[in-house]
Parts: C-alpha cells; sequence; structure tokens
C-alpha cells in the first residue's frame, strides 16, 4: 500500500480519505446507524471512527460518557477549527460530559507562542466561541494543559510505555527534534485519558472528536493504554473470550508474583476469586480458570459482551491499584477547502474565514473564493458547474447552510448551469452573513460569562 503518513503539525494533510481509512484501519461511519445524526453525519463529514459503538451503546443505556478534544491557542479561530466543536456539541446532546483541552503546552512546544499568549488567545478567541456555538455550560469545562498537572503527570507516566522509536515511526520525529515537541504528545496522551480519573468523572468512555491529521496521537493513545492494562481480553476463534492477566512490575505484588519467578498461590487465588465474582455478578456461569498460566475463559461471552467487561475489569484493576483505563475511543471529520482552493490555514489569512472577521472581510473573502464555474457564462450553462471544486458550495455544505434540501438543489441548479458561480457566492456570503452575525451575538452574550465554561484550575 502507498505509504501515508499523518503530520499532525502540517498544515498540509492528506485529503485521500479512502487512502487514510484503509491504511490506518479507521471505520467509517453508517449513518443509518445514528439515532440523531447531525449535519456532518448526513453529508458524510465527520465520517470515520474507533469504537464509536462503545459510545452509542452509552449514549443508548443513558450511562455516563465523556468528550476529550483540545485546540492549540496558536492563532485567531477560523471555520476549520468550529469542527471539533460542533462535533463536541452532537455529542453533549446525546448525554455526553464534555472537556476542552487549551493544548497551550502544545502551542509552545509546536508554534512558540508562549503561555501567556496562549492564555490571552485562547480566552479571547477560543472559549468565546465554544460558548457562542452553543455548548451547554453545565456540562463544559476548559482547561489549560499547562495547569493541569494531573494531565502532565500522566502524561509523563504513561511516557514509560512508549520510546522514541514508536514516536519516530508515528510521527517521523529524529534526532534534531526538539524535545518539547516529542513531549507534546504525550500531554495530549494525558488530555485523552485524564477524564476517567476520579477526580474527572471516573471510568466511563471517552470520545474524542478530532480531525483525521489527529489520529496519530489517537492510535499512541490506544497503544499506550492498552500497554497499561493488567487485564487482557480477546475473542477466541472458536467463540468465547479469554481474559488473561497482564503481569508487569506495577502489579507484581498484586498478582502474587514473587522475586524468584514462583507464583504466590494464595494471592494468586484472590485475584482470580475476584475475576470469578464479576464474572459471575455479569450472568456467566461457565468460567474456566487456570490461575497458574493467568487465564480465564469464558465460552458463553461474545464479542458484544467485551464492551461490559473491560469496564468492569477496569475498576477491578484500579481498585487493586492500577490506573483502570479503557481505550479511547474517536470520530473524524474532513478538511473544508481554503478559500484559494489549496488547504486552509491560519497562518495564510486569505485561506479562510476567522470566526471575527467583519461580514465585509468576509464578503470579500468569499468573493475572491476558488470557484468550480465554467470560465464563460455561455459554457457555465451549457456543462455546468462543479459543486466539489467550488468553495462557495462547499461553505455551505460544511457550515452554514443548515438545510439538506436546499442544499441539495443548489447542487443540482449548479451542476444543471441554471446557477452561475456568482449567485453560489452570494448566497454563500448571505448564509454566512447570518451565521456570523448570530455567532457574534452569541459571544456577546456571553462576554461577561465565560467563567462558566471554565474548569476551576483554569480560572
Ligand atoms: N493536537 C491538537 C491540535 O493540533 C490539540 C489537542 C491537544 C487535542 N490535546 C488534545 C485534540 C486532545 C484532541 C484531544 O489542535
Amino acid at each position: 500500500m502507498e505509504d501515508v503518513k499523518i503530520d499532525p503539525w502540517a498544515s498540509d494533510h492528506s485529503t485521500d480519505y479512502d487512502l487514510i481509512t484503509r491504511k490506518f484501519g479507521l471505520d467509517q461511519i453508517n449513518v443509518d446507524e445514528l439515532t440523531n445524526p447531525s449535519m456532518l453525519h448526513r453529508r458524510g463529514l465527520v465520517f470515520a471512527h474507533r469504537d464509536l459503538n462503545v459510545i452509542l451503546e452509552a449514549a443508548n443505556n443513558n450511562s455516563p460518557f465523556g468528550v476529550l478534544t483540545g485546540l492549540m491557542p496558536s492563532g485567531r479561530m477560523h471555520l476549520g477549527h468550529t469542527m471539533v466543536i460542533e462535533q463536541a456539541k452532537w455529542y453533549q446532546a446525546q448525554g455526553a460530559d464534555v472537556s476542552v483541552a487549551v493544548a497551550d503546552l502544545e502551542s509552545l512546544a509546536t508554534r512558540g507562542v508562549s503561555l501567556e499568549k496562549g492564555r490571552k488567545v485562547a480566552l479571547e478567541e477560543y472559549v468565546s466561541n465554544y460558548a457562542a456555538m452553543g455548548l451547554d455550560p453545565e456540562k463544559t469545562s476548559v482547561y489549560f494543559q499547562s495547569t493541569r498537572s494531573d494531565v502532565q503527570k500522566l502524561g509523563f507516566s504513561l511516557g514509560r510505555r512508549t520510546n522514541l522509536s514508536e514516536l519516530g515511526s508515528i510521527y517521523g520525529f529524529e534526532g534534531e527534534t526538539n524535545l518539547a515537541h516529542v513531549q507534546a504528545p504525550l500531554v495530549q496522551v494525558g488530555d485523552i485519558v485524564h477524564p476517567m480519573l476520579d477526580r474527572y468523572g471516573g471510568i466511563r468512555p471517552i470520545v474524542v472528536p478530532v480531525g483525521v491529521d489527529q489520529d496519530p496521537h489517537i492510535r499512541l493513545t490506544r497503544d499506550i493504554v492498552s500497554k497499561s492494562q493488567w487485564f487482557n481480553l480477546k475473542a477466541q476463534r472458536g467463540g468465547g473470550l479469554l481474559l488473561s492477566l497482564s503481569i508487569q512490575p506495577e502489579n507484581f505484588d498484586v498478582f502474587g508474583m514473587a522475586e524468584s519467578g514462583r507464583v504466590d498461590r494464595k494471592i494468586r487465588g484472590q485475584v482470580f476469586q475476584r475475576i470469578h465474582d464479576l464474572l459471575s455478578n455479569l450472568g456467566y456461569a461457565d468460567i474456566a480458570s487456570n490461575a497458574k498460566h493467568g487465564t480465564v475463559t469464558i465460552p458463553a461471552a461474545t464479542r458484544r459482551d467485551m464492551i461490559s467487561i473491560r469496564s468492569h475489569l477496569a475498576h477491578l484493576e484500579r481498585d487493586m491499584g492500577g490506573l483502570g483505563l479503557m481505550a479511547p475511543s474517536s470520530s473524524y471529520h474532513r478538511f473544508a477547502m481554503g478559500l484559494t482552493g489549496g488547504k486552509m490555514s491560519s497562518s495564510k489569512p486569505e485561506t479562510t474565514i476567522f470566526l471575527d472577521d467583519s461580514i465585509s472581510e468576509m464578503r470579500s473573502k468569499v468573493k475572491k473564493a476558488h470557484s468550480g464555474g465554467r470560465p464563460t457564462v455561455e459554457e457555465h450553462r451549457r456543462y455546468g458547474g462543479d459543486p466539489s471544486r467550488d468553495v462557495a458550495f462547499q461553505y455551505l455544505k460544511f457550515f452554514f447552510e443548515p438545510d439538506d434540501d436546499e442544499l441539495r438543489r443548489v447542487a443540482n441548479d449548479y451542476q444543471s448551469g441554471k446557477m452561475l458561480a456568482g449567485e453560489m457566492k452570494v448566497m454563500c456570503a448571505d448564509q454566512a452573513e447570518i451565521w456570523m452575525s448570530e455567532l457574534k451575538e452569541n459571544r456577546d452574550q456571553w462576554s461577561d460569562r465565560l467563567g462558566e465554561f471554565l474548569a476551576p484550575d483554569a480560572a
């Protein structure tokens, strides 16, 4: 297969979504399986995931689950940044609590933004828009990487579960890479898992909505979490599940491993009794344990049962002194094209619309935007335009036109030549004006209440 690497810090990510999906083993989102698909789902813009079933099941059962996402406060907030917040908002509507990291350590490490500057930018540019976009302050908590020591401690201690070659192969780090940059992904691992700590809501499924450029961090986190777990759970070929102890220095004592390598039968027996109790409480009667080998088979359990067994095992692990983490789920959005037809980038203002651009700035940007129309009106009428390459249409689709039928009509009219490129731009700018004015109004309304969105350690 072609060599695709995703560099989460590059401004030009690959947009070959099929290739990325296959190469990294993402699952496609099936809209029919969602109860209340959002606009982004219906339009295929949130298109892939890892273990989303865990989250949907929690939502269906009204059991707690959380969202953790984050943004670097490196520049002004623009359209591209709204997509993770839109995703978070949807999960929140399905019952999630939401934590948003201000990735100020990452901005410092990778963009040289000082923590002071990062704080200012976060409060003025980001948090005000999170509020304006409609996150619920009762169930939203914005924190700073730099002031949440639990995140840093986790990042540090979980760093023991990886090494430079793994980071090198995931991120392309080399000898010249500065060490702050190497630490940044570990801090992000800390971000992603910390909501499972007791102090931040405890063990529950966590979903990370992100742009697909962030998948390397998700892979790293899931890998590290699985290495940290004290119990492995696998589906067996012939059916049933196999549970095995993952013996590591952290649990030598608890799992009855003597220095000599011998197994302390009494301690091991107690561990197995606890596993047995856990499984029989879950309703499994047929449980075959081999305490000496550290394995348990549960013939009647199926793949579907893994979610609930895993969460119980996480509790047991934590009870025994382990971290008790579960692998995070994730969902991925596509990237909207930049205004000039290439990539959108905050360092190139002409490629995007900032959320606090004035209406006239926005209008002039849309007017100049790359179009999918034909060079002459005559040709356009005859052959029609290409909505997939038309920025104005794409922004209606990604951001500004909430009505699916209307969007479909516009796409058809454009393709048939009935609608001209200039008309598409006017429509985009009109809808954007409505969207941006409402956002601004909301920002003004929330301006002296932003504290409600901030975690206690962020104030
Ligand atoms: N790396 C993300 C970015 O480039 C920001 C981020 C930090 C983040 N921590 C996170 C995203 C945790 C999702 C989850 O913007």
